[in-house]
């Protein structure tokens, strides 16, 4: 058997929640394999609406299990929120929840060091959700990180320690005003991290291996977008792993020979939160539109998103780094009522024409160049099936479906469970 990926080709906050928990009734297992709590995954049914930052989204589904795997950080004391807003719905989390003994831990100085690299860089800021990743995955790859497995170990908080005074100094380093309670911020972590203790913990890896093996489906969830990729996105201004199809490979264990289909998802137009180039933003009526009717406000910050048409090199660009076979539009219904559909189908860059991402693609060296496509007015949130959809929506499926050279499976139009139109059966 081999594992499914579904992630984001954009800068995130695609709807992969929503796609997730719509595709879990196929799946016996879906699987985190990056990020962190910068994420924020909404599912929305029966009326509620729900945010999820560490947890898969196929939480509400008796039947799956949930893996956070090796490559995802883990928070504990915003875990422990997670799981305080779950315990009102019939979920049975020590069953259903398997950590990663290998997933690395933020630290209450690893939002703290978030914090000062922020300030520290005035008008250069990231825009981070200071929620430590950065400072996390930095301490992973400079090998000094605590990882969950080490919670079970008698000399954690030793290590710990060690880590924790190391932060402080660089902290001071940094020569920002950070005001903090380190005695406050260390008993909340630490009543986090019994807490955490209390969930299973396994060595995914080799979890994932014999259930692939027995015949289990698999559902690697991704985090962030392809363009915030570490390697791959509009650095500096990128989070820190790898969002991109080889980040699930990494992040649980799974070899490239056993990745199945890949799931792209993007929305009708682009959005983003935080700073950064967006080629395609719009700061007319047009982009104000977006933003209110797609309710373009961070999961996770609350802030609210940049908002701009699609972009169809950077898309193209995502479909080709992950190997996507096949793609899923989201948000279809925020995009009825403007008369023209505007789609960016090359850029200006030093005088060429080009159809490529370039190694810089700030405003100033670069302007997109749009084709237009006729708009429609109908409603789509009560839609159903496929036939359904205005005729100069289905031009804009055939025309993206043509350019991307992969097929779009699924057709969102609003953020219900229900509102999901599947195009292809398989
Ligand atoms: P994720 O990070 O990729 O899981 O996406 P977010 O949850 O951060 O942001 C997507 C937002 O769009 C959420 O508020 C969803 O409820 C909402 N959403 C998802 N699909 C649709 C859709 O097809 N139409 C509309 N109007 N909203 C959607
Ligand atoms: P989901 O999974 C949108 C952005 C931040 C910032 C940059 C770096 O919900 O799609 P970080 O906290 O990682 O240091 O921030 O990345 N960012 C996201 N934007 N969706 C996300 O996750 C994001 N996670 C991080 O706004 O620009
Ligand atoms: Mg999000």
């Amino acid at each position: 058997m081999k594992a499914d990926l579904l992630l984001g080709l954009q800068w995130g906050d695609e709807g992969k929640g929503k796609i997730v928990d719509v595709l879990t009734g196929n799946y016996d297992i879906i699987a985190r394999f990056q990020g962190g709590p910068n994420a924020g995954h909404t599912l929305e049914f029966d009326g509620i609406k729900h945010v999820l930052h560490t947890i898969p989204s196929g939480i509400f589904h008796k039947k799956a299990l949930n893996i956070v795997g090796n490559g995802v950080v883990i928070d504990p004391v915003i875990f422990r929120r997670e799981l305080e807003n779950l315990s009102r719905f019939p979920i049975d989390i020590q069953k259903s929840l398997l950590i990663s003994r290998k997933a690395h831990l933020i630290l209450p100085t690893h939002r703290l060091l978030d914090a000062a690299s922020e300030a520290s860089k005035g008008k250069a800021k990231i825009g981070s959700t200071l929620k430590g990743i950065g400072p996390t995955y930095m301490d992973k790859t400079g090998r000094n990180g605590l990882r969950v497995g080490d919670l079970e170990l008698a000399d954690w908080k030793d290590k710990y320690r060690t880590l924790a005074d190391k932060h402080e100094a660089m902290i001071h380093f940094y020569n920002v005003d950070i005001q903090y309670n380190l005695q406050e911020l260390e008993a909340e972590f630490f009543s986090a991290v019994e807490n955490l203790k209390s969930l299973q913990f396994i060595d995914s890896e080799e979890y994932v291996h014999q259930a692939l093996k027995s015949g289990k489906k698999i559902l690697a969830e991704g985090a962030q977008g392809s363009l915030l990729d570490i390697d791959f996105g509009t650095y500096p201004y990128v989070t820190s792993s790898n969002t991109t199809a080889a980040g699930a490979c990494t992040g649980l264990g799974i070899a490239p020979g056993n990745i199945g289909e890949v799931y792209g998802i993007f929305k009708a137009y682009t959005t983003r939160v935080g700073s950064g180039p967006f080629p395609t933003e719009l700061f007319d009526e047009d982009g104000k539109t977006m933003g209110r009717v797609g309710n373009e406000f961070g999961a996770t910050t609350g802030r609210p998103r940049r908002c701009g048409w699609l972009d169809l090199v950077a898309l193209k660009y995502a479909v080709q780094i992950n190997g996507v076979s096949q793609l899923m539009m989201m948000k279809a219904d925020v995009l009825s009522g403007f008369e023209t559909i505007k789609v960016c189908t090359a850029y200006h860059y030093k005088g060429e024409k080009i159809t490529h991402l370039p190694y810089t693609i700030e405003a100033e060296h670069l302007t997109p160049v749009y084709t237009e496509l006729p708009g429609w007015k109908e409603d789509l949130t009560r839609m159903t099936e496929a036939a359904q959809l205005p005729e100069n929506l289905k031009k804009y499926i055939d025309y993206l479906e043509e350019a991307l050279e992969t097929p779009i499976k699924i057709v969102s139009v609003g953020p219900d469970r229900t509102q999901t139109i599947h195009r292809l059966k398989s």
